[in-house]
C-alpha cells in the first residue's frame, strides 16, 4: 500500500465502519496514508475491515462495541490515541433511520434514532476535541443526509435527527474555527448499503403490495436526477476531501452528495 497519500501521517477514527460508507471511508483513508480506528458494534465485520487494511499494507485497529453506551463512545477516542499517538480527524458516521410513522409512533425507535444520530456523535466529539486541540487542530465530519436539508415524507423523525446534525455542525464550526478545528457534514442521498434496505422497508412504512426492499431501493435511486443510488465509495470520496487538508478553508458546510436530488 502506498502510504504517501492525501492523509499521510494522519490518525483518525470512523464509526459505523464495518459496512457501507463507513467501511469504504476507513479503507480509503488508510490507502491515503491514515492510521484508522475502525469502530462498529459488529465485531466480526470490524475485524474483517481491519484485516483488509493491514493486508494491503495500511494501519488500523478494530474497536468493537455499542456506541449507545457513552463510555464506549468516549473510549473509541482514547483507544485510537493510545494505538497511534494522537488524533487528527473523526468521521462520526453512525446513525439510525428511526420510525417511519408519526401516528402510532414507536417511541423506543424514536429514542434509538436520537441516541445514534445525535447523542453518541456529541459524546465522541466531546472526547475528541482536546485530542484535536493537542495536535494544533483537526477535522470532524458528521453524516447527515438529504433528510437534514429538506423534508422527507418517508421519515419526519429522521428529519429531526439529521437537521439536528446539520445544526450541530454549524454551531461547532463557528465555535472551534479559531482553534483550527473544522467541522462539516456529508449529506448522502439514497446510497446502496444495508441501511437503505432497512430504511425503505421499516415495519411501519407500509410496503406497497408487490414491492421488496430491493425493488424499493432501485425505485428510490430512480427518483434522483442521476437515476441511481450512490455507491458507498462515492460518499467516501467526499468524506476524504472534507477531512483532508485539501478542505483547509471549508468549515460549517453540509455537502449534499446526492446525484442532484436537492438541486
Ligand atoms: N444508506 C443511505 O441511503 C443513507 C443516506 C443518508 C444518510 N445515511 C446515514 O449513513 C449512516 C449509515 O451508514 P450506511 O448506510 O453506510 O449503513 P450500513 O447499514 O452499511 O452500516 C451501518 C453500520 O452501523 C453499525 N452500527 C449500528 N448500530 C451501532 C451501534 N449501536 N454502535 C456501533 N455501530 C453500530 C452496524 O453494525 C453497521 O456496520 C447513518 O448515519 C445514516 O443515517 C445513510
Amino acid at each position: 500500500m502506498d502510504t504517501i497519500g492525501r492523509m499521510a501521517g494522519k490518525v483518525g477514527l470512523v464509526t459505523a465502519a464495518a459496512s457501507g460508507m463507513g467501511r469504504a471511508g476507513a479503507i480509503r483513508f488508510a490507502r491515503e496514508g491514515a492510521a484508522v480506528g475502525v469502530v462498529d458494534i459488529d465485531e466480526a465485520r470490524t475485524a474483517a475491515v481491519v484485516r483488509e487494511i493491514i493486508d494491503a499494507g495500511g494501519k488500523a485497529i478494530a474497536i468493537s462495541g455499542d456506541l449507545r453506551q457513552d463510555a464506549f463512545a468516549r473510549e473509541i477516542v482514547h483507544r485510537t490515541v493510545k494505538a497511534f499517538g494522537g488524533l487528527d480527524f473523526v468521521w462520526n458516521h453512525v446513525g439510525h433511520p428511526g420510525p417511519a410513522a408519526i401516528e402510532g409512533i414507536d417511541w423506543k425507535d424514536f429514542e434509538l434514532a436520537m441516541d445514534l444520530n445525535l447523542r453518541t456523535v456529541l459524546v465522541t466529539t466531546e472526547a475528541a476535541l482536546p485530542e484535536l486541540r493537542a495536535r494544533g487542530g483537526g477535522s470532524i465530519l458528521f453524516t447527515a443526509s438529504t433528510s437534514g436539508l429538506a423534508g422527507s415524507q418517508f421519515s419526519p423523525v429522521y428529519n429531526i435527527a439529521k437537521f439536528g446534525v446539520v445544526g450541530l455542525v454549524h454551531g461547532l464550526a463557528k465555535r472551534y474555527a479559531r482553534e483550527k478545528i473544522r467541522v462539516n457534514a456529508v449529506c448522502p442521498g439514497p446510497t446502496d448499503t444495508p441501511m437503505l434496505r432497512v430504511f425503505v422497508a421499516r415495519p411501519d412504512s407500509q410496503l406497497p403490495p408487490g414491492e421488496t426492499p430491493e425493488t424499493l431501493v432501485q425505485k428510490r435511486g430512480g427518483q434522483v436526477p442521476m437515476r441511481r443510488p450512490a455507491q458507498p465509495e462515492e460518499i467516501a470520496n467526499a468524506a476524504l476531501f472534507l477531512l483532508s487538508d485539501e478542505a483547509s478553508y471549508i468549515t460549517g458546510v453540509a455537502l449534499p452528495v446526492d446525484g442532484g436530488a436537492t438541486a
